[in-house]
């Protein structure tokens, strides 16, 4: 396509181009959720329309939970998956190699979770969240995964991961939200409102019913082939060193928007059980004002354009966003950075559809009258 050559108007595609019906994706892809995570369709789409042969290198720069590289993997591609939160790597690395569910249970079956530790059981704030029985079963795994990173025991964390909060029985929990942990003393404060103690959940069982479901639709044969050769690096999006110039042949991501996440905080009780230190995530891309953003997306596409092959794509993906009570289209201002990026603004994809459940977190507004929209800037090198 030659370069800048079309009007504005003509580089806007609107349309239903996906569908992301509930659960209609792999379910691999659902084991794990994500704040802000995309449909895996997303990905898959792109990954159809941009990669005319298979065995292509993708990189998502703002991994997340690893929605690009495990759709890589299941379409017959490598991934590079990059995020700066050591949370995000674990939830995609933990997925590199995907035991046998048969192999898994027989695994969890043998484990001893009972053994009790010393002094672990005194923990003020957890108590407010388990049952001291099922808080010791937790504190058990945790302590055989210090000894033993197999990728069984990796899987089964992550599996465990998923259930530590949540609404239903299916959590380990007593009744709480599910996506981000909030503080115990507020969790203190709704048990005493909603006059409920935590019972006791026991564990086994319930991983392993989520990892039948997870494990539900067979892998392609040529999964591992190509997961086994991913990477995945916890860098900053706009300096990926160990990402080679040059060597990538697709990048579908979408970054951080102007956003008030609270990494450290909103994640304190999955960090506490992968004991990981989130602490210098301090700041982390809470940039809560457009032009702030723009020379950060302006930075990070400039380090994609080093990574690129040429004449290979870049789709970024972004919302529109409140700033100031005014809707603000982010991705003019995609337009705008790739602009000073030496990369060029091939079109923009607006993916049209009509909403099936109603979300607004991270102060999205796209869900207005009954439809639900993905803008996806396109630029190349
Ligand atoms: C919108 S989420 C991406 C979600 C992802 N598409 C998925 O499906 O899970 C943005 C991600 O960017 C990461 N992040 C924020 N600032 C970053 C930076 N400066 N460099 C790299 N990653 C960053 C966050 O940790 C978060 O995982």
């Amino acid at each position: 396509m030659a370069k800048n050559l079309l009007t504005k108007e003509s580089k806007y595609e609107i349309g239903e181009f996906w569908t992301s019906k509930q659960r209609q994706s792999h379910t691999l892809h659902y084991c794990i959720s994500y704040r802000a995570a995309f449909k895996p369709e997303l990905p898959q789409y792109f990954i159809n329309r941009f990669l005319k042969k298979k065995k292509r290198t993708i990189l998502d720069p703002f991994g997340g939970r690893g929605t690009t590289t495990i759709q890589a993997n299941l379409d017959g591609h490598f991934g590079i998956h990059n995020d700066i939160n050591p949370l995000s790597i674990f939830l995609a690395e933990s997925r590199r190699v995907v035991p046998s569910y048969e192999k898994m249970e027989k695994i969890i079956n043998g484990l001893d979770l009972h053994k009790k530790k010393s002094d672990e059981i005194q923990d003020n704030d957890l108590h407010h969240f388990y049952h001291p029985k099922t808080l010791q079963e937790i504190k058990n795994l945790k302590e055989i995964y210090k000894e033993d990173k197999s990728p069984e025991l990796t899987y089964i964390m992550l599996t465990a991961l998923s259930r530590l909060h949540g609404h239903s029985d299916g959590f380990f929990s007593v009744y709480t939200f599910p996506q981000i942990s909030i503080p115990a003393i507020s969790q203190k404060r709704n048990n005493e409102k909603r006059n409920q103690t935590p019972q006791y959940k026991a564990i086994k069982e319930r991983i392993l019913k989520k990892m039948r479901n997870d494990l539900s639709d067979p892998l392609p044969p040529f999964y591992h082939e190509f997961s086994k050769k991913n990477k995945y690096t916890q860098s900053f999006s706009y300096n990926m060193k160990e990402v080679p110039t040059d060597s990538v042949d697709l990048i579908v991501t979408s970054p951080p928007f102007l956003d008030k996440v609270d990494y450290i905080n909103d994640n304190w009780l999955k960090a506490w059980f992968l004991d990981i230190d989130l602490k210098f995530l301090t700041g982390v891309s809470i940039i809560q004002n457009p032009s702030d953003w723009k020379e950060f997306i302006q930075n990070t596409l400039r380090e994609c354009h080093r990574v690129m092959k040429k004449n290979s794509f870049l789709v970024m993906e972004v919302g529109d966003v409140l700033y100031k009570k005014e809707l603000l289209n982010l991705d003019d201002l995609v337009i705008e950075s790739a602009e000073k990026s030496s990369l060029y603004w091939v079109k923009t994809i607006i993916n049209s559809q009509k909403f099936t459940k109603l979300s607004n977190c991270w102060n999205i507004s796209n869900n207005e009258k009954g439809t639900n929209s993905n803008r996806c800037v396109v630029l190349s090198r």
